[in-house]
């Protein structure tokens, strides 16, 4: 890796124990750190005198790396660089430029290692702030579909959703604030989503065929 590259750097799920040490490497030698509040407030105490930028509108993010090519720059992006992160938009984005990338535990990887379940018969989603069709990739999936979920694409709405289209063998699993010290898991057989109800956290969602 070129000491210009930018760096890439997947966070994990959140809580400092779980990013690795090469992350912790990057984000120690860069000079500005990029990334959402949620992910530059849990770095905070590895940085010194970097500069923070909070990501907001991505074309001033843009204008604000392309002013900065001279210095060393991470990006942090929440669990895993490979899976629904900025790294598409900033490979889009920045034709000339090499990146870093450092990947880091996804947020459904930790779930499932909490569940002590494998997930290599799941397939892989997100639901969150797009539509996908769930009903599909379920049909077609060995074993489930893992999504991640959002508050309005949230387990209840899902729940809902398959129950009308008559799909009932089905377990959810949701996995919220994960690896924070307030981490809930909840799991519970799709008919009975009603004494579920209520208002998800940041969450990763499981369909587990039953
Ligand atoms: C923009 S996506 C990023 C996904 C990330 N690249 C990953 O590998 O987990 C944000 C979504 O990740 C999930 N997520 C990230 N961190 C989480 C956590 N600590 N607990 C539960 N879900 C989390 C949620 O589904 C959230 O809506």
């Amino acid at each position: 890796m070129n000491d210009r590259d930018i760096k890439v750097v997947g966070l994990g799920p959140g809580n400092l124990d779980y990013i690795t040490g090469a992350g912790i490497k990057a984000i120690q030698e860069s000079e500005i750190i990029i990334g959402g509040k949620r992910q530059l407030e849990e770095i905070e105490t590895l940085l010194k005198n970097q500069e923070r930028y909070t990501l907001g509108k991505l074309q001033l993010m843009k204008e604000f790396v392309l002013e900065n090519l001279d210095k060393r720059i991470t990006f942090i992006v929440s669990g895993d660089t490979g899976y629904y992160s900025l790294l598409t938009y900033l490979k889009n984005n920045f034709m000339d430029i090499k990146f870093g990338v450092i990947p880091g535990i996804s947020s459904f990887q930790y779930l499932f290692s909490k569940l002590e379940m494998t997930w290599e018969y799941f397939s892989p989603h997100s639901v969150h702030g797009r539509e996908f069709d769930y009903i599909k990739a379920l049909e077609s999936s060995k074993n489930g579909v893992i999504l991640l979920t959002d508050s309005i694409n949230n387990p209840i709405e899902i729940s809902k959703v398959l129950l009308k289209n008559g799909i009932k063998n089905v377990e959810v699993i949701v996995g919220e604030r994960l690896s924070y010290e307030d981490e809930c898991i909840t799991r519970f057989d799709i008919k009975d989503y009603k004494g579920y109800e209520r208002e998800y956290l940041m969450n990763v969602t499981i369909l587990r065929k039953i």
